[in-house]
């Protein structure tokens, strides 16, 4: 995470961005802290990036790349505004000592239009990353890739119209057991972890920001999906961080906290009211170290 000490909005890249709407950096720092504290109160470990003064969207960590195995296929940002944030990141994983690092050739925003199930990764594209990222990605991490096609510029990153909840609670097929997610699965839907079925990562999603073809192949692979109304899509509801059991998420879409509870997730709201002002939420503001 890096703390939104320089975060304001001065560029305007997506429809959120509303360059006479101004931030209140003291109430962006108050609420980015709030997220920070509730990530350790849950047991997790932050790390933070140095803010800087010329990057104030650096505070969307997600962006920086995408960590699988330590592996790291770094960012090549879309707008030169956010062109600099890039070489952050490479530094901060080079200086970590992360087993590789490589940067993208193709445009690509990490995570913020990477998403990782247990058998795939979900690659969005439309505004940001470039139709040929998928390709790039699912050559560097040994991944299947599935390309989603976005088509609502008010979600213009895949991480803000869905979110990968756990990773199907048995583990990868070839790796050890993580198996910390809630038990799911009523018995009579589609076998899962045969190596040929559906996923068996639970998903939520919101329908309207896809194309239809790629509807498709949501409704497809993630049959028992958490399927948001677009209420909770237009509150950044999606662009959330779950643990597998927790899942931190923008307050305001109270329409997901029953769904979830219904899976066995924990829902923790959380205010990023003045991160939204730049188009950003829970997920953005945080990039997972796999
Ligand atoms: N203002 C930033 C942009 O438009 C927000 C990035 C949000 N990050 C995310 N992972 N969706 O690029």
């Amino acid at each position: 995470m890096c703390p939104p000490e320089h975060f304001r909005v001065t560029y305007s890249i997506n429809p959120w961005m509303d360059l006479s709407k101004p931030v209140d950096v003291r109430l962006a720092m108050a609420q980015w802290s709030d997220l920070r504290d509730c990530y350790r109160s849950l047991g997790h470990t932050v790390d933070e990036l140095t803010p800087h003064p010329d990057l104030p969207d650096l505070v969307f960590t997600a962006n920086g790349g995408l960590v699988l195995e330590d592996r790291v296929l770094g960012a090549r940002f879309a707008h030169p505004e956010r062109y600099g944030e890039a070489t952050v990141h490479e530094e901060w994983h080079r200086e970590r000592g992360c087993a590789e690092f490589q940067r993208a050739q193709h445009t690509n925003e990490g995570e913020g239009d990477f998403a990782v199930t247990d058998r795939w990764l979900l690659a969005g594209h439309g505004f940001r990353s470039s139709p040929l990222a998928p390709q790039e990605a699912q050559e560097f991490f040994g991944r299947p890739v599935i390309a989603l096609d976005l088509v609502n510029p008010r979600f213009y990153h895949l991480d803000t119209a869905l979110c990968v909840l756990d990773d199907g609670g048995n583990g990868d097929e070839d790796g050890p057991a993580h198996g910390n997610g809630p038990a799911h699965g009523n018995g009579d839907g589609p076998a899962r972890g045969n190596g040929g079925g559906p996923a068996r990562s639970t998903v939520m999603y919101y329908p309207g920001a896809f194309s239809p073809g790629s509807r498709a192949v949501l409704r497809r692979l993630f049959p028992d999906a958490i399927v948001a109304e677009e209420a909770d899509a237009l509150a950044l509801g999606l662009n959330a961080v779950s643990d597998g059991h927790h899942v931190v998420l923008p307050q305001a879409a109270v329409g997901l906290l029953e769904p979830l509870r219904e899976r066995g997730f924990e829902p923790v709201p959380v205010d990023l009211s003045e991160l939204l002002k730049a188009g950003g939420n829970v997920k953005c503001c945080t990039a997972e170290l796999r």
